[in-house]
C-alpha cells in the first residue's frame, strides 16, 4: 500500500505557480488577481476562504475577499461579481459555496465571467469541459487528475466508480475520467446498491460527506482509493469518506484524510488563477 502524499504534492504545485508569477510579473508586469466572495459566518468557509486568501499571498498573487452579511440580497451579490468582472486587476472570482438559501446559486454563477471562472462552476466551462475543450476545471477534480499524473496512475480502461454525484466533485471528477478513457459509474444517494458498483471498481472517489462510507468489504483487493471527504466528528478529528484503518491495507494506492485531496483543491485553484493571468497577457 502507498500513500498518495497530497500535501507533498501541492507544496510542488504552489512552488511552480510561485516561479510563474515571478515570470509574468518581470516579463509582463503583471500580477494574477484573485476575488474571493464569501456570504455569511459558516465557520468551514471561513476557514477555507481564510486558507485560500494566504496561499494567494503566499505565490505572490493581488487577493481580495468581499465579505457580505448572511441577508445580502441576490442583486448585492451579482453588482459585486460585474464589478470584478470588468476590474482589469483581477483574473479570478470564486464564490464560496454554499450561499444562504434566499440565494439562487445557480444565476449567481451564471454572472461570473467564465474567462475568470477560476473555480470552474460557469455552466459554459462545464459544458467544455465534458466536450473535451480546454476549459477552466473545478478545483477538487482538477487536483486529483493531477495525483494520477504524478503517481504515474493509468486510467486508460480503468472501471472507475465516482461516489456523489454533485455539480462541484462528483460530475466534473466522472466528465475528467471519461476524457481520460477511463470506464466511469456514478453512483449516488439513491444508487440501489452501492457496494455491487465499488466492489467491482480499480478506482474508487468518493466525495459525499458521509464518513465511513467505505468500508472493507466494499474495496477490492489492490484498488486505489481517493478519499475527498472532510468531515468533522463529534470528537473533533478530521476524517474522510473512508474507513481509512480497515480499508488501506488492502489499497495499492490510497489518499489520507488530512494530507491527501485537501491540499490539492486550493493548489489547483492557484494553478487556474495564474492561468487565467497568463491568458490575459
Ligand atoms: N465549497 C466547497 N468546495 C468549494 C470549492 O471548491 N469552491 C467553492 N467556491 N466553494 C466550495
Amino acid at each position: 500500500m502507498q500513500l498518495i502524499d497530497g500535501k507533498a504534492l501541492a507544496q510542488k504545485v504552489e512552488k511552480y505557480v510561485e516561479t510563474e508569477v515571478e515570470k509574468l510579473k518581470q516579463e509582463k508586469n503583471i500580477v494574477p488577481g484573485l476575488a474571493v466572495i464569501l456570504v455569511g459566518d459558516d465557520p468551514a468557509s471561513h476557514a477555507y476562504v481564510k486558507m485560500k486568501a494566504k496561499a494567494c499571498e503566499k505565490v505572490g498573487f493581488y487577493s481580495i475577499t468581499h465579505h457580505m452579511p448572511e441577508t445580502i440580497s441576490q442583486d448585492e451579490i451579482i453588482g459585486t461579481i460585474e464589478m470584478m468582472n470588468t476590474n482589469p486587476r483581477i483574473d479570478g472570482i470564486l464564490v464560496q459555496l454554499p450561499l444562504p438559501k434566499q440565494i439562487d446559486t445557480a444565476k449567481i454563477l451564471e454572472v461570473i465571467d467564465p474567462k475568470k471562472d477560476v473555480d470552474g462552476f460557469h455552466a459554459c466551462n462545464v459544458g467544455r469541459l465534458v466536450t473535451g475543450l480546454d476549459s477552466f476545471v473545478a478545483c477538487t477534480p482538477l487536483g486529483v487528475m493531477k495525483m494520477f499524473e504524478e503517481y504515474k496512475i493509468d486510467l486508460k480502461g480503468k472501471d472507475v466508480c465516482v461516489v456523489g454525484a454533485s455539480n462541484i466533485v462528483g460530475k466534473p471528477m466522472a466528465s475528467l475520467l471519461l476524457n481520460a478513457n477511463a470506464t466511469v459509474t456514478i453512483t449516488h444517494i439513491f444508487t440501489k446498491d452501492l457496494k455491487a458498483h465499488t466492489s467491482k471498481a480499480d478506482i474508487i472517489v468518493v466525495g459525499t460527506g458521509v464518513p465511513g462510507l467505505i468500508k472493507e468489504d466494499m474495496v477490492k483487493e489492490g484498488a486505489i482509493v481517493i478519499d475527498i471527504g472532510i468531515n468533522r466528528i463529534a470528537d473533533g478529528s478530521l476524517v474522510g469518506d473512508v474507513d481509512f484503518e480497515h480499508v488501506a491495507p488492502k489499497c495499492s494506492f490510497i489518499t489520507p484524510v488530512p494530507g491527501g485531496v485537501g491540499p490539492m483543491t486550493i493548489a489547483m485553484l492557484l494553478s487556474n488563477t495564474l492561468k487565467s493571468a497568463q491568458q490575459r497577457s
